[in-house]
């Protein structure tokens, strides 16, 4: 584990399944957005080695792969943690289904009981010490998520969006809304920064980034596509679902809780926009074309 420099005062760190986006604040203080995906002694090793504090972490969301290492900072630097308002109880739901389901024991650990500075949904900036970070609200891969965007430019998109080599090889991506994530990603194509840093792995640069956006859309229109297809017929809901996942290619022994969610959450969407209806747990054709959606 290393510290790669990116711009500036902006570097990364590649954690082995995900990117820590760090600005160096000056006097030794560092801001972090997002903290990795396990909490790794490493991690901290590498930031003492530097010479750095960690002042604060913007979390992009609170998802357990993004914020493993928030309790070993807080309690090393007394770390500040800013998160969006809107997923700080959802998170409390989400680690009582990490802790059901056995998920991934390391994550039982660092459920955010701590005290968390909350990021409204219509916040534009944070203020650290003086150095401002632009925020982008990009909802819809959680309810609140942010993208941080720090002094150099550099946007940090956490999970709102893949980069391009992953997004292609993406079969289902994890959305509470998945209309909101696109609406989100067309709000990522108004920014003008000179990277965009994924949380999984892959920095693009400005000039490739309508392209990200787009694939990132494509995918999303080319999933709500396959439920409709899908539904050709009336179905149970558990019928539904399952049938979407397997037309997605998701192979069985790849269905997790939240893979299942990030299914059940597209047929919300598609019922909510009337083109299908639920009577009686059986899904069926609603009153809207698709063609009045999209
Ligand atoms: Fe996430």
């Amino acid at each position: 584990m290393r510290l790669e420099p990116l711009i500036g005062n902006t570097s990364i760190i590649q954690t082995p399944f995900s990117t820590v986006t760090l600005y160096r604040m000056g006097d030794g203080q560092a801001v972090l957005v997002d903290s990795g995906d396990y909490p790794r002694q490493a991690f901290l090793d590498l930031l003492e080695q530097e010479g750095l504090r960690v002042r604060a972490v913007i979390c992009s969301h609170l998802h357990p792969d993004h914020i493993s290492n928030n309790p070993a900072l807080i309690k090393r630097w007394g770390t500040e943690i800013f998160a969006p308002a809107l997923d700080i109880a959802p998170a409390q739901d989400m680690f009582d289904m990490i802790e059901h389901s056995g998920t991934n024991p390391a994550w039982a650990s660092i459920r955010p009981v701590y005290p968390i500075t909350p990021i409204p949904p219509d916040q534009t900036a944070l203020t650290i010490d003086g150095t401002v970070f632009p925020i982008v609200q990009t909802p819809g891969h959680s309810y609140g998520h942010v993208a941080a965007i720090t002094p150099d430019r550099v946007c940090v998109l956490g999970d709102a969006m893949m980069s391009i080599p992953l997004i292609r090889q993406a079969k289902l991506p994890y959305m509470e809304d998945a209309d909101q994530a696109i609406e989100s990603m067309e709000r990522i194509r108004q920014t003008d920064c000179a990277l965009y840093v994924a949380a999984h792995k892959g920095v693009t640069p400005r000039e490739d980034r309508d392209e990200m956006v787009d694939e990132n859309i494509r995918i999303e229109l080319r999933l709500y596509d396959l439920f409709r297809r899908v539904m050709d017929k009336p179905r149970s809901r558990k019928d539904a679902v399952d049938t979407f996942m397997a037309e997605a290619g998701v192979l069985p022994t790849q269905i997790s809780w939240y893979v299942h969610h990030s299914a059940e959450t597209r047929l919300a969407s598609l019922i909510r926009a009337g083109e299908l209806r639920e009577e009686d747990g059986m899904i069926y054709p609603g009153r809207n074309a698709p063609c009045q959606r999209l």
